[in-house]
């Protein structure tokens, strides 16, 4: 890291690189002119991928597992609590060899289909477009479809918009025919995923004038309006969104990124729950080198869109470790301990910052699959470090960001990369003042002062901490609360300072009036 990302992290702000120091102060630098954090920035995605879908969130209205309208009563609790705000569906890489004609109408009749991306594994297409968004009726989130442009065809693509969204014609016929005679919302349209790779193989070039054609033929229907997504770059194939900002600029509202914290594509990732602490601080330099990749494609969309009308969407992110031994292999079932909370912190005060381009990311993914909110098996439900974190958040969505200065030690971790020990966020909201903390040190307590003579803050109304006796820690069925989260009373309040005794390895939010 250089001199000049360490001065303009935006998540973690200056810093001094002393190792070692023993407090850590955060200046607090309130402003109008400060952006809101956009609420899309805490969306998820659901693939058709191992049991994501069928049994993570779908059991069938005759399942003997409590259901509403066939998705599981507790994963639908668990998702409310943390107020999802955009759902990606159904893929990924499924999503350039699903065929939405499949999914629809009764479920006797609908065909079997061969999951290749995912295992082989059959799949009875019971949970298709009806089930999808109904599930996103019911709670209130924002659907986010990914248009199949690899095996599929401009019309099929078209005609499942209009299927969505049309008040009359063919499609619309048809889908009351299927019970729904209302048309639903659709905002989010991916033309294609991961184009470059199993969403075609195509060069920047080629792809940019399929993306182009695609996408002229989504139409608006009756007052809804899409916001087309191209597909876009993994990690650090800059030329990929070079290419598609100079060709196909224009034509997109939105264009996606792909970033995961994996320790390489080839050979072992590495076990989700077994790992050395040197393995950790690697993660999470990895997991912040993400502010850079960002801030690259950033400035290469900044060359041709100075306005920065189009999005950058950080549509898959997270880590991604071996799949748990004895799991379906190509499932990615993938246990979720106290590192993976941390990642989820890192990575959100991250995008906290980036805001003026990255509108919406979504977090690889919601149940069962990579770094889960929740994992399930068979009835029983459990709710991961990851989850909590989304929920020690919810106040940020939508909240006015508070820009934030932060200096503190820094570690140099394998690789080079460097680490902060402690990284904040802060956001304001209907008269509330949220701060989150993470101390990523694992033995070492930091003493955070916090300057609040500028902000009018008169009492902590609540604090909440999710840590661990170790890092390595993680819910299993039968232990489900070993890694919760509790009160936090380590926050003192006078007239002109915040005081917070951060315990190691921990992630802590206050909301104060
Ligand atoms: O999230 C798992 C897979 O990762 C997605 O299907 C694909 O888009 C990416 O490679």
């Amino acid at each position: 890291m250089t001199l000049r990302n360490i001065l303009f992290a935006g998540a973690v702000g200056f810093a001094s690189v002393a190792m070692g120091a023993e407090t850590v102060r955060v200046e607090l630098k309130p402003s109008d002119k400060a952006p809101d954090i956009p609420k899309e920035i805490y969306g998820q995605f659901a693939e058709h991928l191992g049991t994501c879908i069928y049994g993570g969130i779908w059991v069938g209205e005759d399942s003997p597992i409590p259901n509403t309208q066939g998705y599981r009563n507790d994963v639908l609790d668990a998702f409310r609590a943390l107020h999802i705000p955009v759902l990606r569906w159904p893929g990924g890489c499924f999503a350039d060899e699903y065929h939405w004609t499949d999914g629809i109408g009764p479920k006797e009749n609908r065909p079997r289909m061969v999951n290749n991306n995912w295992g082989g594994t059959v799949e009875d297409n019971s949970f298709g477009t009806h089930e999808f968004f109904n599930l996103c009726e019911l709670l209130g989130i924002e659907p986010y479809l990914s248009g199949n442009v690899g095996s599929g065809t401009v019309e099929e693509l078209a005609k499942w918009v209009e299927y969505i969204t049309a008040e009359d014609g063919p499609q619309a016929k048809l889908r009351k025919e299927n019970g729904r005679e209302k048309p639903w919302h659709l905002k989010y349209l991916g033309v294609g995923n991961e184009s470059w790779g199993c969403g075609g193989s195509f060069t920047p070039e080629y792809y940019a004038d399929v993306y182009r054609r695609y996408q002229t033929y989504c139409r608006d229907f009756n007052g809804n309006r899409l916001f087309k997504i191209a597909s876009g770059a993994s990690d650090y194939d800059y030329n990929w969104t070079e290419v598609m900002m100079k060709k196909a600029g224009h034509n997109m509202n939105g264009i996606s990124l792909h970033y995961y914290t994996v320790p390489g594509w080839t050979g072992s990732k590495g076990s989700a729950t077994s790992y050395t602490d040197d393995d950790y601080y690697w993660t999470l330099g990895k997991c912040l080198e993400i502010e850079d990749v960002v801030k690259r494609h950033m400035n290469i969309m900044d060359k041709y869109d100075r306005k920065k009308r189009v999005a950058l969407l950080v549509d898959e992110w997270g880590t991604w470790w071996d799949e748990e031994p004895g799991t379906v292999p190509g499932h990615l079932y993938q246990q979720n301990t106290m590192r993976d909370a941390m990642v989820a912190a890192l990575s959100l005060n991250v995008f906290h910052n980036l805001t003026e381009r990255v509108k919406m990311t979504n977090i690889a993914q919601i149940a069962n699959v990579l770094q889960a909110m929740v994992l399930t098996k068979d009835d029983k439900m459990l709710l991961t470090p990851t989850y909590y974190v989304f929920k020690m958040y919810v106040p940020h969505q939508d909240a006015k960001l508070i820009p934030l200065e932060v200096e503190g030690p820094w570690r140099k971790v394998r690789d080079g990369r460097m680490v902060p020990q402690v990284s904040v966020t802060a956001s304001q909201k209907d008269g509330r003042t949220t701060i989150s903390l993470t101390n990523t040190d694992l033995s070492k307590e930091a003493e955070v002062e916090i300057p609040v003579k500028d902000l009018k803050l008169s009492k902590v109304l609540s604090g909440e901490i999710l840590t661990a006796a170790d890092i390595r820690d993680y819910n299993e069925f039968d232990k489900p609360e070993k890694v919760t989260l509790q009160q936090f009373s380590g926050a003192k309040l006078s007239k002109d300072m915040l005081k917070i005794k951060l315990p190691a390895k921990s992630i802590v939010t206050l909301s104060l009036q």
